[in-house]
């Protein structure tokens, strides 16, 4: 997520251009490079669906795609790597992001023509041993599936949620969380000091208000009786106190979007590590047994 902050209210154009990113050529470079990987891929498979008898994951070339795709899953964890491990890694972490999203989506593609679509398009899954046979490979392809869906999901939540806060710093006339938060103090404190010294309608009028999580929108349609005196004090603090209530409510908008994101973020976190663990055991497992021979095959 990236977003610029706004001071004053802006004209359309420049909303959009504040909470665009900054164009990454990584990002067509990867799709390239995945686009030309799963056509080719995909092009193998059929041909040899045309010329083998039953095709399947032991034999080659569809065991080949297996192994394509268990090395492309862990390119795709490598993301994880540069955002927070090795952060020297060369590159833009958004550039890293772009393989990422391409190399997942990729995965899934190549793990689909590995099992022949099995699970998918016929065969459907019976009971638990479908997910457990031949060292948990329909565990693997189903976690693979759950975690690219969650990451396609998340990523339209993520541009959906950015923008929303985007709009919200570029016309509330102040700008993101921070901004928001000492603006909101600093007319606080200007309620308290109109409130000083008033009578007590007065300061339970601005107490009530400022105490109203929304921001006192609804306190703000009713006057308490005041003495004539406070007239012009209580007119600037209702105007200070509708204007903080607007600032509440843009900052409650920007706080959800937020937490919308991170939400998300740590479902697809714990989906990834439960997925790649799965994943890894099958991958290994098969490359243990039926590539290298080092152990009997399940
Ligand atoms: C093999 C499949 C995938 C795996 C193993 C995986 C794993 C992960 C992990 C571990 C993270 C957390 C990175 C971190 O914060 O350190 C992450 C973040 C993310 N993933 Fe995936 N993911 C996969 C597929 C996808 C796909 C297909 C998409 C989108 C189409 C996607 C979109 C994202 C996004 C948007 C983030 C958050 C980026 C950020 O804000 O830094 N992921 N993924």
């Amino acid at each position: 997520m990236s977003i610029a902050t706004s001071r004053a209210q802006e004209p359309q154009n420049r909303l959009r251009r504040i909470w665009k990113v900054p164009a990454s050529r990584a990002k067509w470079l990867w799709l390239a490079i995945c686009l030309v990987l799963s056509g080719g891929i995909a092009g193998w498979y059929f041909y040899t669906i045309k010329t083998q008898e039953a095709p399947g994951p032991f034999d080659d070339p569809l065991r080949l795609f297996g192994i394509v795709s268990y090395v492309i899953v862990i390119i795709t964890v490598s993301y994880t790597l540069r955002r927070r491990f090795v952060r020297g890694l060369p590159g833009k972490v958004q550039d890293w992001l772009w393989l990422h999203i391409w190399a997942g989506i990729t995965a899934i593609i190549i793990a689909m023509l590995h099992e022949n679509f099995v699970f998918i398009s016929h065969e459907f899954m019976q009971g638990v041993s479908d997910l457990t046979g031949s060292d948990w490979g329909g565990a693997a392809l189903f976690a693979l599936i759950f975690l690219v869906v969650s990451g396609i999901l998340g990523r339209f939540l993520d541009i959906w949620q950015t923008h929303v806060i985007a709009r919200e710093a570029s016309t509330n006339g102040v700008g993101i969380a921070q901004s928001l938060q000492e603006r909101i103090r600093e007319l606080e404190y200007t309620v308290e000091r109109l409130s000083a010294g008033k009578s007590e309608a007065f300061k339970e009028y601005c107490l009530k208000a400022l105490g109203q999580k929304k921001g006192g929108s609804r306190l703000l349609n009713t006057t308490p009786e005041l003495k004539a005196y406070e007239a012009a004090d209580f007119q600037s603090a209702a105007e200070t106190l509708q204007q903080r209530g607007r600032l509440v409510r843009s900052l409650r908008r920007q706080t959800s979007a937020r937490q919308t994101i991170r939400t998300w973020r740590t479902i697809h976190i714990i989906l990834a590590i439960l997925a790649v663990i799965v994943i890894l055991y099958h991958g290994t497992l098969e490359l243990l047994s039926n590539v290298f021979h080092l152990i009997p095959a399940a």
